[in-house]
């Protein structure tokens, strides 16, 4: 039998993927504001944690698969997010003041490559409403939140410091933990901050105030998929010197191969980043390189394409302690969550 989201889905496909995306979480809000329904949903997608449970740079995580940042950047769906079956769920990118972003439409889908293409370019409320909302917010039970930080647009590179710091300042009390995203292809100059002096600045001086703070948290940095060998390896370097708590890999990538959609259809979409599965090879190739090259000791979160139990065992396989789902959620529908953790339930994977 045929799921509610396969149904929906050809009518949402039809629909610009922006308003596709706000349409659904507002029918999930709506949903979940009954209670009867809330509880449903909940037993329908949410699924066990049965042996699933894992602790990871010091959090205790009911299972490993987390809700990659962008797709809640203004902390406005938790709850109905984690009637999915998250162990984690990951805010932001936040940036100290609220921007727009690019211009509309921003966000396209190629259905044949089970992909996404993105130039959103940190649109978010700012900083601020996101603390409103978490200090209202009632967590859900065992549910990690991390915060995923930037800068805005009109703030110079070397001035993103302070941007950052404000974004660490003021989410402290209310996340778990901390993403830097330096990788973003659609913040002009952004992935600039990647280069090895400007990230040795940037993280020494976040986790330099972070332990200043009676909240000390664990801080992670985010990298691109289209990083050399020799960017990577600064990044092992300076992770270890910043003491950084983790890696993710990866954001999405400005590469346009391998897609079999044909080109006059991807290249009419303009500029940005691509995700979903033309990702899960490149990203699961850098985990691998990250894996073999950090201590055991840095815990990798995997993110890029994964979007069925088996593309979220291989990840974990190639050294993800975690992992991250956005695209995937896109395509395979809200079951997906819970069919990995049944997979993972079943075959554990062994350290
Ligand atoms: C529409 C969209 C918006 C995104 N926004 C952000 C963001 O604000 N910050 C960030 O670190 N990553 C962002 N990402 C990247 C995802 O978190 C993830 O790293 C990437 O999409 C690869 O995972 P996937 O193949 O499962 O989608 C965004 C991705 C998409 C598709």
């Amino acid at each position: 039998m045929r799921t509610l989201y396969e149904l929906l889905k050809p009518i949402l496909f039809r629909l610009d993927a922006e308003k596709a995306h706000y349409l659904m979480m507002g029918l999930l809000q709506n949903m979940a504001d009954i209670p009867p329904a809330h509880d449903l949903m909940g037993k329908i997608w949410a699924g066990g944690n049965d042996g699933l449970s894992k602790t990871v740079f010091g959090l205790t995580f009911k299972n490993p698969i987390g809700l990659a940042a962008g797709f809640d950047k203004d902390a406005r769906f938790i709850r109905e997010l984690a009637l999915l079956g998250f162990g984690f769920i990951e805010i932001g990118t936040l940036t100290p003041r609220p921007q727009a972003g690019n211009q509309k439409p921003r966000l396209f889908r190629l259905p044949q490559d089970r992909a996404l293409i993105n130039r959103m370019g940190f649109n978010n409320e700012g900083v601020d409403a996101a603390v409103s909302r978490l200090q209202r917010l009632v967590r859900p039970e065992g549910l990690i939140i991390g915060g995923n930080i930037g800068k805005n647009k009109d703030t110079p590179n070397d001035r993103a410091v302070e941007d950052y710091l404000i974004c660490l300042k003021k989410l402290r009390p209310w996340v778990d933990y901390f993403v830097v995203n330096v990788s973003s292809p659609n913040t002009p100059g952004l992935r600039e901050l990647q280069d090895k002096e400007p990230l040795r600045r940037l993280l020494l001086t976040l986790q330099d105030e972070n332990q200043k703070g009676v909240h000390s948290r664990p801080i992670l940095l985010k990298i691109a998929p289209d990083l050399e060998q020799g960017q990577l390896n600064d990044i092992v370097d300076i992770a270890a010197e910043a003491s950084l708590a983790g890696l993710v890999a990866t954001n999405t990538t400005i590469e346009r191969q391998p897609l079999v959609s044909q080109p006059s259809e991807w290249q009419a979409l303009g500029a940005g980043g691509l995700s979903g599965a033309p990702l899960r090879e490149r990203s699961n190739d850098i985990l691998g390189y990250l894996s073999r090259h950090c201590p055991s000791s840095l815990p990798l979160i995997g993110v890029g394409g994964i979007d069925s139990p088996e593309s979220a065992r291989e990840r974990l396989t190639s050294g993800a302690s975690l992992i991250q789902i956005y695209s995937g959620l896109i395509f395979a529908g809200p079951k997906l969550v819970k069919s990995i953790k049944a997979d993972l339930s079943l075959r554990p994977i062994t350290d």
